[in-house]
């Protein structure tokens, strides 16, 4: 495959062998159970209060495809993906204290996606994600110093908590998105806990409601938070890709800016309206429809979207060894949003190798 015609996934995740193992010796959610049945998965029980409601509180099978780097790869293989940039899967570490425990199992955890990126099977399919000890600052910083200096890594992976869960314009967190900055490392901002409003607890709407909309809504607050934080104000050259395409912002920027400009205790701490920021970040493209797609690419440039499949979520309920309609309603969102074919050639493959600094793998054979 060629750089003009590569699939790059930059959106795709791992629980790593000794996330793995955390959240099975552990009592509360996050947490992993026993198969309900011998010779069946294992149960992935991480969203709030997912252990409480009826249809959800034994949780989602966990099996191969989330820890094992080779079904990552035959999953690349079946859908022609030639790179993938890897994440450890929600929830992180967010939830540990600042100890130095919990620092070591980011060192660990670091170290272990840096030698999976690098396992000869892979031959230079994968890039990774770092993962931080977002309970401190300090601790973060200093584990951004480390990822930067891992070869195959392009950035740290971040929910909406923050250090403490004080939010992400919490103005400690100042020097760490300095630290992630002076690396050029990207933030991949991802959503976990969804939103927390009166109207939107459990209902028998199963893991759905939380997943589609939940998430998509808790990247919505928690970006629009962090701009009116007047972070990139401060901090210019933060470089940050929103899952889900976002959330909502590219639809509803323009409700964010007008309602700023009516309130100047606001609007009088930004130099500029809030989608002057938006439109410098980076979207990515796991929007399942053209019209999310249309809507991106709408708002900002084209060449800041980039493909991604959201593995090893959302498997084939009916057969294994099925093509993902993840990946197939992605891959059709985007070329029937109405754009040329060098913007979708960029949203596909390209866009990712300029903006992550990726090399084909195997251009020359
Ligand atoms: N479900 C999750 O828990 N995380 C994702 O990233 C997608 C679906
Ligand atoms: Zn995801």
């Amino acid at each position: 495959m060629t750089q003009d015609k590569c699939l790059v996934d930059v959106h795709t995740h791992v629980y790593l062998p000794e996330y793995l193992e955390l959240l099975r010796r552990r009592e509360q959610v996050p947490r992993v159970l026993p198969p309900l049945e011998e010779g069946l998965d294992e149960r992935l029980i991480i969203l709030p209060d997912e252990d409480k409601g009826e249809s959800t509180k034994n949780g989602r099978p966990v099996g191969a495809a989330y820890y094992d780097v080779r079904e990552k790869l035959a999953f690349m293989d079946k859908h022609d993906i030639d790179i993938s940039v890897v994440s450890l899967a929600n929830p992180w570490i967010d939830f540990l204290p600042p100890t130095q425990e919990t620092f070591d199992l980011a060192r660990r955890l670091n170290i272990s996606m840096e030698n999976m990126c690098q396992e000869p099977i892979t031959q230079g399919r994968l890039y990774g994600m770092g993962t931080l000890p977002l309970s401190s600052v300090k601790g973060s910083v200093a584990e951004v110093e480390h990822i930067a200096s891992l070869p195959r890594m392009r950035g740290v992976i971040m929910g909406t908590f923050g250090c403490g869960g004080k939010g992400l314009d919490d103005p400690a967190l100042v020097p760490l998105f300095e630290a992630i900055a002076k690396h050029n490392l990207t933030i991949f901002l991802h959503p976990h806990y969804g939103v927390n409003l009166p109207a939107s607890g459990n209902t028998d709407a199963g893991h759905s409601l939380a997943l589609a909309l939940g998430f998509p809504f808790e990247t919505t607050y928690a970006v629009s938070r962090l701009i009116l934080s007047g972070i990139f104000d401060r901090v210019p050259d933060l470089k940050i890709l929103l899952a889900h395409s976002g959330g909502t912002l590219p639809f509803l920027a323009g409700r964010l800016d007008s309602c700023v400009a009516h309130d100047p205790a606001v609007a009088s701490k930004l130099e500029h309206p809030p989608s002057h920021y938006l439109k410098k970040l980076y979207f990515d493209a796991v929007i399942y429809h053209a019209t999310g797609v249309k809507a991106t690419a709408d708002f900002v440039d084209p060449s800041q979207i980039m493909f991604g499949t959201d593995h090893p979520f959302f498997p084939p309920l009916e057969s294994k060894d099925a093509r993902w309609m993840s990946v197939d309603s992605n891959l059709a969102a985007i070329s029937n949003a109405g754009l040329d074919e060098p913007a979708v050639a960029g949203i596909l493959g390209k866009n990712a190798l300029r903006i992550f600094n990726l090399e084909m793998p195997c251009e020359n054979e």
